[in-house]
Order: C-alpha cells, then sequence, then structure tokens
C-alpha cells in the first residue's frame, strides 16, 4: 500500500493495488522471491528515498537455531548446525537465504548480534523441570536413562547433537547408562550430508546410541529414502519402545517432515496394537503423548 502511493506510473499503481489487494495474486507474484532491488527495478516509477524506504520495510526477523552443544563440554561455547538455504524460484533463479549464509561468510573474529531463547520442553528426559501436571504418571518418572526414539531430518539433526553431547558428557560420570534404547533415525540426500558422521559412528560403538539408522533420500536415482520408509523397517522396535518401554520420542526438522513421521508413528501403532485400533484411536494416542510432554518436536520451514 505504501509503495503502491509512491509509484507514479498509473498501470504500476494499478498492479500494486492489484497485488495489495488480492492475496492470490501476491502469493503468485512472490513466488518469485523479489528482492526488494528487483521490486523497485519492476515498478521503476516508484519515487522513494533510501530513508523512505527503511522506513517502509518492515525489520529483519531474527532466525532462531537449534543449540547442537552441551554446556558441561565448555559453559562459554554455543555451537549451532546450519544448513545453508539456497533454492531456484518457479522461473529458475538462484535465490539465497540471507541469515545462513551470512554465517557461512562471517568472520570468526566478528561480533554478531544475537539472543537466548530457552526451549524448556525440548530436552532429555530427566533434565525438564516439570512445570504443569500431566495425565501420564511415566512423565514424573523419566529420567536420563529412558529409552529415546530421535527423528532428525536435515539441519533437524542440531538439537540432538546437544543431546549426545550432554549423554556422553554425563556418562564420564557413570549415567547415563549404555546399551539403553537410543535410537536415532537421520534424513539427508546422500552419506556426503551425513552430519556428524564421526561422532555418531562412535556413539554406536560405545552404545550409546543404540541404533542408528540413517535415510539417504538421493542415493539412488528414482529410489527416495525418507526417515518414514526406515520407521516401517523398524516397526516392531519403535512400536515396543513406546508401548513397553515408555519411550520419549523428539522429532526435528521441516514441518512437511515432521508431519509425515508423526503420521507414520500413528500407522505404527495401528497396524502393531493388538488390538483393532482405527488410525483415528491412533492419532488420538499420539496426541496424548504429545499433551504428556513424550513427544517433542522442533519444526521449521
Ligand atoms: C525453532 C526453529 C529452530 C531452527 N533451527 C535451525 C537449525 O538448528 N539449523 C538450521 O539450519 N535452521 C534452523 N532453523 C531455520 C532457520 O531459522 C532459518 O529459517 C534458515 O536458516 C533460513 O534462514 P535464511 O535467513 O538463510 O533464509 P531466508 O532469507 O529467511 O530465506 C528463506 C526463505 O526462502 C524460502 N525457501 C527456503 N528454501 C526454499 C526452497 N528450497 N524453495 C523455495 N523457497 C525456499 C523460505 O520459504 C523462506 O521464505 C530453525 C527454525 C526454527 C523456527
Ligand atoms: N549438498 C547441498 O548442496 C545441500 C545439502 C543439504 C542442504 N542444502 C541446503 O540447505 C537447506 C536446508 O537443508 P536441510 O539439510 O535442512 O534439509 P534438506 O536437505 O532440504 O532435507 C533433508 C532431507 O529431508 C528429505 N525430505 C524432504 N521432504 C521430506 C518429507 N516430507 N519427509 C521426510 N523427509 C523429507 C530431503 O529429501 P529430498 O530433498 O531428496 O526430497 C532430504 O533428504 C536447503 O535449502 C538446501 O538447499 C544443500
Amino acid at each position: 500500500m505504501a509503495v503502491q502511493r509512491l509509484a507514479t506510473d498509473n498501470k504500476q499503481k494499478g498492479r500494486l493495488a492489484h497485488l495489495a489487494d488480492n492475496s492470490e495474486a501476491y502469493s503468485l507474484w512472490a513466488q518469485s522471491f523479489s528482492t526488494v532491488s528487483e521490486t523497485l527495478k519492476e515498478f521503476s516509477s516508484v519515487q522513494v528515498t533510501l530513508e523512505k524506504l527503511l522506513q517502509i520495510l518492515p525489520v529483519l526477523q531474527p532466525r532462531p537455531y537449534s543449540i547442537s552443544s552441551s554446556p558441561f563440554n565448555d559453559p562459554n561455547k554455543v555451537q549451532i548446525t546450519v544448513s545453508v538455504a539456497e533454492y531456484l524460484t518457479p522461473d529458475n533463479t538462484k535465490r539465497k537465504g540471507l541469515c545462513s549464509n551470512f554465517l557461512q561468510v562471517v568472520k570468526t573474529s566478528s561480533k554478531i548480534r544475537l539472543f537466548v531463547n530457552p526451549n524448556p520442553h525440548f530436552r532429555l528426559p530427566g533434565q525438564v523441570a516439570p512445570t504443569k501436571k500431566t495425565d501420564d504418571d511415566n512423565s514424573s518418572r523419566a529420567t536420563i536413562n529412558t529409552r529415546l526414539l530421535m527423528f532428525a531430518v536435515g539441519s533437524g539433526i542440531a538439537p540432538f547433537r546437544s543431546f549426545w553431547e550432554e549423554i556422553v558428557a554425563l556418562n564420564e560420570c557413570g549415567n547415563p547408562e549404555p546399551n539403553i534404547d537410543r535410537m536415532l533415525f537421520f534424513g539427508c540426500r546422500t552419506p556426503n550430508d551425513f552430519l556428524y558422521h564421526g561422532e555418531l559412528k562412535k556413539l554406536s560403538q560405545d552404545k550409546l546410541i543404540t541404533d542408528l539408522v540413517p535415510a539417504f533420500s538421493r542415493l539412488k536415482e528414482g529410489e527416495k529414502r525418507y526417515v518414514q520408509n526406515e520407521m516401517m523397517l523398524h516397526d516392531q522396535k519403535i512400536y515396543s519402545m513406546i508401548t513397553d518401554n515408555n519411550a520419549y520420542i523428539y522429532m526435528c526438522g521441516s514441518a512437511a517432515a515432521c508431519m509425515a513421521i508423526e503420521k507414520t508413528l500413528a500407522m505404527i501403532l495401528e497396524s502393531r496394537h493388538y488390538t483393532n485400533l482405527t488410525f483415528g484411536e491412533a492419532k488420538e494416542w499420539i496426541k496424548k503423548l504429545k499433551k504428556s510432554g513424550r513427544i517433542q518436536l522442533e519444526m521449521f520451514g
């Protein structure tokens, strides 16, 4: 609207008014993810000073990143795991994500502005002070040795890195124990994108992670393997970890992937349950697990 008023060409004014009033037209136009300078080129009759432009533009939003390290290792350092966002628009223009590309090039000596926003829920079991009364008796009995089902997709591996750093650091004092079911599914494109592979291999050898299940989506032409596909191959174990062992379940990654993983969990509960559980009932079960805090999600994208 503000830009529309600054256009001097009537045709461009009309087009801007149409984009301001019609959300469908705006979405279609925005699919090309026009930058400010491209927008100003497209609507060249817009007369605006830099000062005015800065008043009109919305404030740059902060980008959240999960902490990928444990303070037990170094209380003065915080590590993050960042996927550098690059993508093509529908008209094949290459675009780069602002913050992730900045982080890729920023010099180690530079100071950057950041703040910490604690997440009281996405924490290892037993590490969370109960904040609300739950209807799941087991949640209050969770300890650092509670079974873990972890689902990571792409940069969604980030918070799990802090989990295992914490597990390794605490294990040096004898607790958490090895050989407790801790299952980590990790979906990425190819083995080249298998982040922290070395650390995870060592954790597997030390039995601090008992099952490491990668899902490579672009290993073979025409054969996509997602976390969901691998889950179905381990459905019995997942089922018994949830039902017999009261495992805690964590998911992190894109919203689409987390929703698909949640659906697959419901499918496993439905198909493996000893009664004729319907899919709707399985979904209700998942809902209850979420409410009780036994399922934690961190979604983005
Ligand atoms: C709670 C939370 C935790 C997060 N933790 C992490 C983390 O640990 N590690 C991490 O890497 N990221 C994490 N993110 C995502 C992160 O905050 C940023 O969104 C991400 O780094 C992109 O920011 P950017 O500034 O580089 O991209 P931007 O400049 O914001 O560009 C992203 C824009 O590009 C679009 N886009 C991105 N990819 C495509 C594509 N393939 N096709 C079309 N459009 C696309 C998006 O819709 C978006 O509008 C987290 C997000 C949340 C909400
Ligand atoms: N080598 C590279 O250049 C490279 C590698 C990784 C990431 N990146 C960049 O980093 C950004 C984010 O990367 P990321 O690592 O967080 O995620 P990502 O690489 O985009 O996705 C992680 C994995 O999730 C899969 N996936 C996609 N949709 C899914 C769904 N519905 N359910 C389950 N799995 C699904 C992807 O498969 P498919 O994508 O094969 O469908 C991929 O194997 C992207 O913008 C990307 O451009 C680049």
